[in-house]
């Protein structure tokens, strides 16, 4: 898809077909996580890939919807480990940033693929680390279901550019 179409054909999609995800299509949309920029590329953070088939009770507990537990064949969670990325003289560790923006490649790989996703950052940590499996060190910070969309885009609410974007100085 066209870079302008997909930015704009990306919604924050809350209804989800069963419908499988094809191993061809997911292997794109992951391999976007992995291809985004990141601080000194240290490639901080990491992904952890969750069936919902059978573990939708469990899915509930990290965030109650059935759009995000039951509905679509899978959720993503996106973590953070500071541990292993870059940090600035002052102290300001970049693990947050590599993981966001590697989330949003991956977003815009599945918007481009067909896919549905919409970010979650709403959801319980402690029962998203106990589901997961997450060691000590690795943070989950947003989670998105990925499948085929069953309800469509929305008009998007937005603030001007002009309240945006500053010229020269803030
Ligand atoms: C960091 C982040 C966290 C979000 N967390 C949630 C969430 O927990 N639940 C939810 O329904 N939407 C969540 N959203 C989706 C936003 O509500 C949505 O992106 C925003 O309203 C704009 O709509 P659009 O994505 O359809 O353009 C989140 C978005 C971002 C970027």
């Amino acid at each position: 898809m066209e870079y302008q179409e997909l930015i704009r054909q990306r919604y924050s999609c809350r209804a989800y077909q069963s419908r499988e995800v094809e191993a061809e299509v997911l292997q794109r949309v992951l391999e976007a996580f992995g291809l985004a920029p990141t601080a000194a590329n240290r490639q901080s953070m990491g992904l952890v890939v969750v069936r919902t088939s059978g573990r939708e009770e469990e899915l509930r507990r990290v965030y109650k919807a059935d759009w995000f537990a039951a509905q679509p064949p899978m959720v993503v969670c996106a973590c953070a480990v500071p541990g292993k990325c870059w940090t600035r003289r002052d102290g300001k560790n970049y693990a947050d940033v590599d993981v966001s923006i590697a989330m949003d490649h991956l977003i815009l790989a599945a918007t481009d693929q067909g896919l549905g996703t919409c970010w979650v950052g709403a959801f319980d940590p402690a029962a998203a680390r106990e589901v997961l499996g997450l060691p000590e060190g690795v943070e989950p910070v947003a989670f998105t279901p990925l499948g085929y969309p069953a309800d469509s885009a929305r008009p998007k609410l937005r603030r001007k550019l002009e309240e945006l974007v500053h010229q020269e100085r803030w």
